[in-house]
């Protein structure tokens, strides 16, 4: 079993995959999230460009910059002592070219104080995930439902059914991982084939609707707290209900303060 207490890094994620154990992950875009994160033993926190939708409003991720995600990366980090640190690049921070990217990712570093970048693609952003690699930058790979592609898609519908889509997913596995990933997110693909997916690489595979087999577990921390209220997709758990909880809380207070039940005289000084 792993030392809790020894700090998680991108070698640590190889050893979980050699000695067949899980790695647990969880989105943050807050210091507060990532240290009760950190306290309970999570293995890697993403800041996830997920932050546009949960904690922006926005439709999509598309919309948010590479200055909203390393401010929210540098909360996350000030917050985690063990959990890896990874920071999401955003859409268009990567895919022009791989000398903008490897700007880019060295931001989330230097500036995020983010220990590792993820980025969405198949085999078609290798060359840039080489460049990243080969200046010291771990990457996170991406592939099945890209939602930074949901326009070319045309929604968030599952991905690698079909044969060749699932020969692309095959292949693009094991070039990104040749290409140096340390690690990869599968998102909303079968089951079986994200199996054989990674029982094939050396890398773990971090499953989102990915199903049981993958090499470790990612959910946005709003879906799982049941704090996000606007959809709930298939593989989302709730490990909480707490946006009826909270609306509950914020109901008492604004009748105590309106009834004039707050603050009491033991409250007051
Ligand atoms: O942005 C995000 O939160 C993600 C995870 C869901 C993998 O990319």
């Amino acid at each position: 079993m792993t030392n809790r207490a020894s700090k998680v890094t991108t070698k640590t994620f190889l050893q979980f995959k050699a000695r067949g154990e899980k790695l647990a992950l969880l989105t943050a875009y807050d210091w507060l999230t990532a240290r009760l994160l950190d306290d309970c033993g999570i293995d890697g926190i993403l800041v996830g460009d997920s932050a546009n939708m949960v904690f922006y409003g926005q439709p999509t991720t598309l919309s948010i910059s590479m200055d909203q995600l390393i401010y929210h990366t540098r909360a996350v980090a000030q917050a985690a002592k063990r959990a890896l640190v990874i920071g999401d690049m955003p859409f268009m921070s990567y895919q022009v070219d791989a000398q903008e990217a490897l700007r880019n990712a060295g931001r989330f570093l230097k500036e995020g104080g983010a220990e590792a970048v993820k980025v969405e693609g198949g085999k078609e952003i290798v060359p840039t995930v080489e460049r990243l690699v080969g200046t010291g930058i771990p990457v996170m790979g991406h592939i099945g439902l890209v939602p930074q592609s949901v326009h070319r898609f045309g929604g968030y519908g599952i991905r690698g059914k079909s044969k060749e889509e699932a020969d692309y997913l095959w292949e693009s596995a094991i070039l990104l991982q040749d290409a140096g990933c340390f690690s990869l997110v599968l998102e909303k693909i079968p089951a079986d084939l994200a199996q054989r997916i990674s029982k094939e690489l050396r890398i773990p595979t971090i499953g989102i609707g990915a199903g049981p087999h993958c090499d470790g577990q990612i959910l946005v921390v709003q879906d799982m707290l049941g704090l996000f209220e606007e959809f709930k997709p298939k593989f989302v758990r709730h490990y909480a209900k707490l946006a009826p909880q909270v609306k509950e809380a914020f109901h008492r207070y604004i009748d105590d303060v309106k009834g004039g039940n707050f603050p009491s005289p033991e409250e007051s000084y």
